[in-house]
């Protein structure tokens, strides 16, 4: 793959594409991990005076405009962290886009509006979407691919658009894909791999591939309900995905084959209903109960104390720990506890730490951890679960060419 070096940047008019898909609250940004990321890029061709033109997805609008998902604010705080103004585009192709790109002086930079606001960008029909790449091209001489979030979708501006243009690899998918690659070659053992979040669909690839090379799999959060519900466990109406319970079945018999250790919760904490993440609002009914103990009427929601524990001595000794998915709703302080105490012991052992996946980043910092102490924190989750699933990133494949 070409590096930035390997480009003519000075006076040209260079594409990036970033993934600035952050979280945001009543318009403003609740994490800015994702901006910070992709900065020195920007920063580095606006040093060799390139015309800089930035352009993102932010969350899952339908191919239409739709002010909720404007990156307005993200363009703000992209100023802010790079320290010079950045013009904005109201759209993507259209004239706001085409005269804020013509205006741009040597070493400037530019951010479009969404470029989901566009059909075209994730159309499945490959004509749609190379119409979209086609205008996009217009924009620029050169392409930079640096939304490493994003590689794993086949879309108009990952997929499509470095066909059309000179291309390079940006500094933040290099490091990325250098991290991701220390995981999949020779990995230092124990390796313990924690995974967490809502769905256990979601990470069915990434278990499959990780049966042939961690050491132990700890699970926890939403998807630990169907882990328990596997072993025959009462789970009330914590989440539950029952059609994959086959499957869990499966990878707890692979386990064993293949020597790979599953640590599912031993106690979780658990109230009857969803807490209020938005303003906090006390759990009245909070209480902690052994994981083959939970009543018909309540809800799993962290894992407990002496789950927290369990996992904390099974990462103690590890060499290698790739963490994806907080383990409970870290977003309510009274079900932060266990991501709280995951961080810590990423922390507090030798291995060499990946935090993959938007989550369980933002998790980190939200929760107040140095992010600098952890070995790598990824800025991309789906992205970072199918590349250690072995599948080609359509994103990173454009790339190569
Ligand atoms: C992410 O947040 O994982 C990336 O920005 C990709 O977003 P998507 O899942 O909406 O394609």
């Amino acid at each position: 793959m070409k590096t930035i070096e390997d480009l003519q940047v000075n006076g040209q008019r260079v594409f990036v594409r970033a993934d600035l898909n952050v979280p945001l609250s009543d318009g403003r940004i609740t994490d800015d991990g994702r901006i910070r990321a992709v900065a020195p890029t920007i920063a580095k061709l606006v040093a060799a005076g390139a015309k800089v033109i930035v352009a993102s997805h932010l969350g899952r609008p339908k191919g239409e405009p739709d002010p909720q998902y404007s990156l307005a604010p993200v363009a703000a705080r992209l100023g802010e962290i790079l320290g010079r103004s950045v013009s904005f585009a109201t759209d993507t192709v259209g004239e706001s886009a085409k005269a804020t790109v013509a205006a741009l002086a040597n070493g400037e930079v530019t951010l479009l509006e969404n470029l989901r606001f566009n059909a075209g960008e994730t159309a499945k029909d490959d004509a749609e979407r190379g119409a979209f790449a086609d205008q996009l091209a217009e924009l620029a001489d050169l392409y930079v691919g640096d939304g490493f979030g994003a590689v794993h979708r086949k879309h108009a501006s990952v997929f499509d658009l470095p066909a059309r243009l000179p291309h390079a690899v940006g500094d933040l998918i290099a490091t990325e894909v250098g991290v991701l690659k220390r995981l999949t070659e020779e990995v230092e053992r124990p390796y313990v791999v924690v995974l967490g979040g809502s769905k256990v669909s979601d990470k069915v690839g990434v278990i499959d591939n990780l049966l042939g090379k961690a050491d132990r799999i700890l699970i926890g959060g939403g998807m630990a309900y169907t882990f328990l519900a596997a072993l025959g466990h009462e789970v009330g109406i914590s989440l539950l995905q029952k059609d994959q319970i086959p499957v869990v079945l499966e990878y707890l018999e692979r386990g064993k084959a293949n020597g790979v250790e599953f640590v599912i919760p031993v106690d979780v904490a658990i109230s009857a209903s969803f807490p209020d993440t938005k303003t906090h609002k006390p759990v009245e009914d909070f209480e902690v109960v052994d994981a083959d103990k939970i009543p018909a009427d309540k809800e799993g929601l962290d894992i407990g104390p002496k789950t927290r524990e369990l996992f904390a001595s099974k990462l103690a000794d590890a060499k290698t720990v790739f963490w994806n998915g907080p383990v409970g709703v870290f977003e309510h302080p009274t079900f932060a506890e266990g991501t709280k105490a995951v961080a810590q012991a990423l922390l507090d052992s030798d291995a060499f730490t990946v935090v993959g996946g938007g989550d369980s980043a933002a998790a980190v910092r939200i929760l107040g951890f140095d992010e600098k102490k952890f070995g790598h924190i990824s800025t991309g989750g789906g992205a970072s679960l199918e590349y250690l699933e072995g599948k080609t990133l359509p994103g990173l494949a454009a790339l190569e060419g």
